[in-house]
């Protein structure tokens, strides 16, 4: 054993966690589910698996690892693969949408809770896994909360005495020999209402290692946070003993611009100073960089780590002893139904109490820790206790179409909170809209090819009508770019007229769908004779985000095999007809659709609010009669982002014109 896997084996054994390994693995073994509660960092997720795989608990079968974030899977597995000295993808192994590394070797697999799910609609049963990990399950996602009601099923399937028949016989003998265990990891105390669900579950309780944080308030509310969460980190630098940072923001946009003012402020600090690293840690962070954040510190420098929520609990950073808590963060909402909108919208919000212990929690790791909130007292006293669990508040859309494919109902299956009936509703009138559902709310085959789609249905649905109208290559280089983390054409309001006139030769009067085939197409064809170096100054030239280009790039590949699986030609294209892209577009848009008042405003289809065209729209002035739209963002106003004109006729064609309504 080399001397750095030595220390990684150290360094495992040191870990809260370690003291209780024998007992845990125990329990596990004696229980078919078990509830694992711990603080952050005390080596739940990486631990675990493999004292299971280490100790023989998982058998022949794999270990599943849920992760409600990519970029905490991606990571972990990386992380877990060192531990134990292989490649990632041997025998440690991760899953996430349109990404995976794994082998017939893999053993343990981090997955977004997403992926399990996606994976119940080939093995209803999860077969191939001996032992399934529910990590993070307080942040009670909504495909979290399905998967640990659909494990509930799952199990009894799986682990049901067998019954003898009168021959003497066992029956289900087949699945006998595959049972499965379930383990639900959380880093809050709310392990009550899980063990419940699952019928009085064992709890564990792992003690973390946690030393006193000193939390400061501020005196005043503050309305510019990256402003003064630049002040605070330089009165920490300048003042405070060494010891890394680590920044609370609500999301990408933020952490970028926050990163570029410390830099340019650490760039003019007199030469006694530490020097200042950053550090970005955010969803749609590739994974090569993902990696910086946890490389040791070098001498006389102070690290400063720039994180949404995903470092509240997810990943444990070490060497933090004062975090910066803006305070915000940004949550998955789906914005009223009488809105109308199959999407979710993320909006930036007041964090709660529990986020707001667990930020302050991570200075405090490897010593007395210091936690400064850009808030006030009263404001932290005012912020509610937890969250709601999504099931309540976001689209149920997606989730409905898998369950229906399942052969389940929403309605009907056992959940840890039921979903608003409003909201289960509305999903059905979307499905219905989209084709998946029938009148009589059965699923149609068109709704099990969208299923099979790793998109959102509406955007499944656009993939599939564009069938019809021959233009399917097209329509996947839309698709991709439209399902991209990180936006194609980012936010420029620093460089404004250069960017618009950069960008001009993109355009397409028709709005941003075609805009974004424009740019798509331009790109490709870089791609395919330019090097690297030439494609990143032509993409800076432009103005384009270039990792979202190679993502879509990526992307679409991927939908093209899935295309290929359900017979659909990929290649058949439209040429320059604009029109058979709009029509597939409309299809699956349809409740994101509005049409054009006498006074020029907009008027949804679905709903009776009036949107407005984004300003950063391709479309311009230009007043259409009718628009589809990408999403809604609010602001002052309603804006519809992601625009094209489409012509009116192409609306009467469409469903939600003959209202049958759904029986
Ligand atoms: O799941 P839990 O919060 O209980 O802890 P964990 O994620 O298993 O992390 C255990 C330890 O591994 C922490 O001290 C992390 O800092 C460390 N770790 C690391 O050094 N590099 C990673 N990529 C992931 C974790
Ligand atoms: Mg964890």
């Amino acid at each position: 054993m080399n001397v750095k896997q030595a220390n990684l084996q150290e360094q495992r054994k040191q870990l809260p966690i370690a003291k209780g390994k024998d007992a845990i693995i125990q329990e596990i073994r004696d229980n078919d589910v078990t509830v694992l509660l711990g603080e952050t960092g005390s080596g739940k997720t990486t631990q675990i698996p493999q004292y299971l795989l280490e100790s023989g608990v998982s058998g022949s079968g794999m270990i599943a690892v849920t992760q409600p974030r990519r970029v905490a899977a991606t990571s972990l597995a990386g992380r877990v693969a060192l531990e134990q000295n292989t490649s990632l993808g041997d025998l440690v192994g991760y899953s996430v949408r349109f990404d995976e590394v794994s082998s017939a070797d893999t053993k343990i697999k981090y997955v977004t809770d997403g992926m399990l799910i996606r994976e119940l609609l080939s093995d209803r049963l999860l077969s191939r896994y001996s032992v399934i990990i529910v990590d993070e399950a307080h942040e009670r996602t909504l495909r979290t909360d399905l998967l640990i009601s659909k494990l509930k099923t799952i199990l009894k399937a799986r682990n049901a005495p067998v019954h003898v028949d009168r021959k003497g016989k066992g029956r289900a003998s087949a699945l006998k020999a595959n049972p499965l265990k379930v383990v639900i990891m959380s880093a809050t105390l709310d392990a009550e209402k899980f063990s419940k669900f699952y019928d009085g579950a064992k709890i564990l309780y792992v003690k973390g290692r946690q030393h006193p944080v000193q939390i400061f308030h501020t005196a005043s509310g503050q309305s510019d946070y990256v402003d003064a969460a630049t002040r605070t980190f330089f009165q920490i630098h300048v003042d405070q003993p060494p010891g890394d940072v680590l920044i609370f923001l609500p999301g990408q946009e933020d952490i970028e611009s926050l990163d570029k003012s410390i830099q340019v402020y650490a760039a003019r600090l007199p030469a006694e100073h530490m020097a200042v690293l950053t550090c970005q840690m955010f969803a749609a962070l590739p994974p090569g960089q993902q990696s910086r954040i946890f490389n040791p510190t070098p001498a006389n420098t102070r690290k400063c780590i720039l994180a949404t929520n995903i470092a509240e609990t997810s990943i444990t950073i070490p060497g933090i002893k004062y975090v910066i808590d803006t305070g915000k963060s940004k949550e998955k909402r789906f914005v009223a139904r009488d809105v109308g909108s199959g999407f979710d919208t993320l909006l930036t919000g007041d964090i709660t109490k529990s986020s707001a212990m667990q930020r302050a929690g991570r200075a405090g790791r490897e010593g007395k820790g210091y936690c400064f909130r850009l808030y006030t007292e009263d404001a932290f006293q005012a912020m509610s206790a937890t969250s709601d669990p999504e099931i309540r508040r976001c689209s149920l859309t997606s989730a409905f179409l898998q369950l229906k494919c399942l052969g389940e109902d929403l309605e009907e299956l056992d959940f840890m909170d039921k979903p608003d009936a409003d909201a289960v509703q509305f999903a059905l009138k979307i499905l219905f809209l989209l084709g998946a559902l029938d009148t009589k709310k059965s699923l149609t085959s068109i709704g099990r090819h969208m299923a099979s789609f790793p998109l959102e249905p509406p955007l499944a649905c656009v993939v599939l009508t564009s069938k019809e109208h021959g233009c399917t290559l097209e329509i996947l280089d839309i698709v991709s770019v439209l399902s991209c983390t990180s936006k194609l054409f980012f936010d420029v309001s620093d460089d404004r007229d250069n960017a618009l006139e950069a960008r001009r030769k993109f355009r397409h009067s028709s709005g941003d769908h075609m805009t974004i085939l424009n740019a798509m197409r331009a790109y490709q064809e870089i791609a395919s004779v330019e090097s690297k170096g030439a494609r990143r100054d032509w993409c800076r030239k432009h103005y384009l985000n270039e990792r979202t280009l190679m993502e879509a790039t990526k992307i679409r590949d991927q939908l093209r095999v899935a295309c290929e699986r359900i017979g659909l030609d990929w290649k058949a294209s439209c040429g320059e007809n604009e029109v058979a892209v709009l029509k597939s577009l409309c299809r699956g848009l349809v409740h994101n659709s509005a049409l054009k008042q006498p006074d020029g405003s907009y008027m949804q289809t679905t709903g009776r609010s009036l949107v407005k065209i984004h300003p950063g729209s391709a479309l311009g002035d230009r007043k259409a009669d009718a628009i589809i739209y990408d999403e809604l963002v609010f602001t002052t106003q309603i804006f519809a982002r992601g625009v094209s004109a489409v012509p009116k006729a192409l609306f009467a064609a469409l469903p939600i014109f003959n209202r049958r309504g759904i029986s």
